[in-house]
């Protein structure tokens, strides 16, 4: 008799309010997470909860969270999905399942739900993620029972109990976001042949219109951990809002891409993260310097794989602490500068150093060296060559050395 909604203040989580209450003859307490997604979308929400018949509606403040527990430690494993997506999406659902339970646990309700659709990744991670934490409480998505499927029908839906709404009947896009990245979804971007307009970009510069000098800045890396922003000390939240501003200036930051959803099917999405891009470019300069070969491909790996756990919201499960254990082993290492370049869209790195840098210029050089004996690398090519050698000797007899 008494369910929490993971409440936004937008069109579809204030029409689920009277929805619940109507057919689950409940009472509704909202429930906002604050996870960097701006003044703007924040504003005013409690009244709007409670406009909308909800019976309390509770701010919790997550950012501090959400970069602590989600963000960094993700980082530091190097994932991305599908070689591209930084997972912005993907990162704060841990984060707001588990307020959205507690919440759920103090005002001792019975049920959770949420406003996601029976298509897409999102209802899988927060439900994934109830079914963890809370296996006791019923799990609420209206979106899958309901049969209403435009925001019109919404909009009159709300109109007819007379709720007051402020959205408008034609929206174009799907927006998620938070204080790591803003996602950009449906309207024209649905055909995969049309590009992305002006208007789908909203945290970045086109990067033609970006400056015409680069900026270059320097980011300080203890045990993988980003600690220094041009030999400044960081407040994690806060530098990261500001990377945001700085390289989203330069243009840094975009990717336009269709995925493959966990449900099956293939979305398009347009997605902004300037400081993930400068920071996961820079931490990958780091490494480049610091993990021997079999290191550093094993953390491509072990990057891909936590992009697939993140991403199918299996973020509480014995595999994340095992494999956040295994990257902070392999972080230890990954303290140094680095030095990088926003430039028209671009990051690059140019400079990197570190106390633990496998980088010889002894070994290495192309000029003389009395390090490496070149001889010794004849004996290694024959026998890593061995196979080779011996499948051509069966094949053509003829040709025995
Ligand atoms: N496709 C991305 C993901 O699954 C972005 C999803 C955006 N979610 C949303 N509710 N608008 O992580
Ligand atoms: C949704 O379907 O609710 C958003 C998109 C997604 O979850 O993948």
């Amino acid at each position: 008799d008494k369910a929490v909604l993971a409440y936004s203040g937008g069109l579809d989580t204030s029409a689920i309010v009277p929805w619940l209450k109507e057919n689950y003859d409940c009472e509704v307490v909202a429930f906002v997470a604050d996870v960097g997604q701006g003044d703007d979308e924040l504003a005013g929400v409690e009244e709007k909860a409670i406009a909308s018949g909800a019976s309390s509606c509770h701010v919790v403040d997550l950012k501090q969270q959400l970069v602590n527990e989600v963000i960094f430690p993700t980082l530091k494993t190097g994932a991305i999905y599908e070689g591209q997506y930084l997972l912005g999406t993907a990162l704060a659902r841990p984060i707001i399942a588990a307020a959205q339970v507690e919440i759920a646990r103090k005002v001792g309700a019975d049920a959770l739900a949420h406003g996601c659709t029976g298509k897409g990744n999102d209802q899988v991670r927060f439900e994934s993620a109830f079914a963890a934490l809370a296996p006791d409480l019923q799990v609420i998505a209206p979106w899958r029972e309901w049969d209403m499927r435009s925001r019109p029908q919404l909009l009159a839906y709300l109109a007819e109990r007379n709720i007051p709404c402020s959205a408008s009947a034609t929206k174009i896009y799907s927006r998620d976001a938070n204080l790591w990245h803003i996602s950009t979804e449906g309207g024209e971007l649905e055909d995969p042949w049309n590009a992305p307009t002006a208007q789908v970009w909203s945290w970045t510069t086109e990067p033609l219109q970006a400056p015409d000098v680069p900026e270059y800045l320097t980011l300080s890396f203890l045990h993988g951990e980003w600690v220094a922003l041009n030999g400044e000390a960081i407040d994690p939240v806060s530098a990261i809002t500001q990377l945001n501003h700085v390289a989203g200036a330069h243009g840094v930051g975009r990717l336009d891409m269709v995925e493959n959803r966990l449900v099956g099917m293939k979305s398009r999405g347009c997605y902004e993260t300037p400081a993930g891009a400068v920071l996961y470019a820079a931490l990958q300069g780091l490494e480049s310097l610091v993990l021997d070969r079999t290191t550093q491909d094993y953390r491509i790996r072990m990057g891909n794989e936590f992009a697939q756990l993140l991403y199918d919201g299996r973020w509480f499960t014995p595999l994340r602490d095992v494999m956040l254990a295994a990257a902070n082993k392999l972080a230890e290492p990954l303290t140094g500068d680095i030095v990088v370049k926003l430039y028209k869209g671009q990051v690059n790195v140019t400079q990197k150093r570190s106390p633990n840098s496998l980088y010889s210029n002894a070994f290495a050089t192309f000029d003389e060296d009395d390090v490496y004996n070149q001889q010794h690398a004849e004996g290694f090519i024959r026998l890593y060559s061995l196979a080779s050698r011996i499948r051509a000797l069966h094949q053509t007899p003829a040709a025995i050395d």
